[in-house]
């Protein structure tokens, strides 16, 4: 019979999780490409959930074989896209966070879950700043701390680690599929959510937040 160990963590990703920064994360990528006349679609944007954002650029740079930008060209088009996007993350502000998000938050510390915030992100902790959660989290990892981005299990595992906590005992809520790989490498469970359920790797599917309380009640 297999063990079943008690979860008492909850490590969530941040951009198209917890807020949708996912959206800007869009906008500043398409902004770059457009300048630089390389494709950029909405299918594209999916692969880069989850993924540093030098391994985004390689990744956008593949329809764009003709440019061969050296390794200088490549920093100066990624800080140019960080740029973008810290002018369009100025606009946000804690009606941002969504009332089924923190409502749920809430109610999961009130349960007494052991809650971290896991992305890949180097602005996680702006953006935590900006909806108003800074303090909100036990333990923050993110791409301050990493070397390996997503589908690498790295992140999720020094969070579980910040926590105190086996991999086993934490559950990670994903949007991204490689952060669902991510997971599963680290020996959690998932909770997928957004495009992570058209990968349908995920091993619960939801639609709303709110759903992870009846996911936590029934296990
Ligand atoms: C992840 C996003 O959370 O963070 C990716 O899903 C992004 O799209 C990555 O590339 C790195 O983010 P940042 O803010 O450090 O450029
Ligand atoms: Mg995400």
């Amino acid at each position: 019979m297999e063990k079943i160990t008690k979860i008492v963590g909850l490590i969530f990703d941040l951009d198209g999780v917890i807020v949708h920064t996912d959206m800007y994360h869009y906008k500043a990528w398409k902004k770059l490409a457009d300048r630089l006349n390389i494709f950029f679609d909405d299918q594209i944007n999916n692969r880069l959930r989850g993924v540093s954002r030098m391994e985004s650029l390689e990744i956008i740079l593949e329809n764009a074989k003709t440019l061969n930008p050296s390794d200088s060209e490549k920093e100066a088009y990624a800080t140019e896209k960080n740029e973008t996007y810290k002018e369009l993350l100025k606009q946000m502000t804690q009606a941002d966070l969504s009332k089924d998000v923190a409502k749920t938050l809430y109610e999961l510390k009130e349960r007494n879950y052991r809650l971290a915030i896991g992305s890949s992100s180097r602005n996680a902790g702006l953006i935590l700043d900006k909806i108003g959660l800074s303090d909100f989290f036990d333990a923050v990892s993110d791409g301050n701390n990493i070397t390996n981005s997503k589908p690498d299990p790295e992140v999720f595992l020094k969070a579980a680690e910040y926590l105190g906590l086996k991999a086993e005992e934490c559950i990670v809520i994903e949007d991204a599929d490689a952060g669902v790989e991510a997971a599963h490498r680290a020996g959690m469970k998932a909770i997928a959510m957004g495009d992570a359920v058209l990968h349908n790797n995920g091993d619960w599917n939801i639609k709303n937040f709110n759903e992870i309380l009846d996911i936590l009640k029934q296990l």
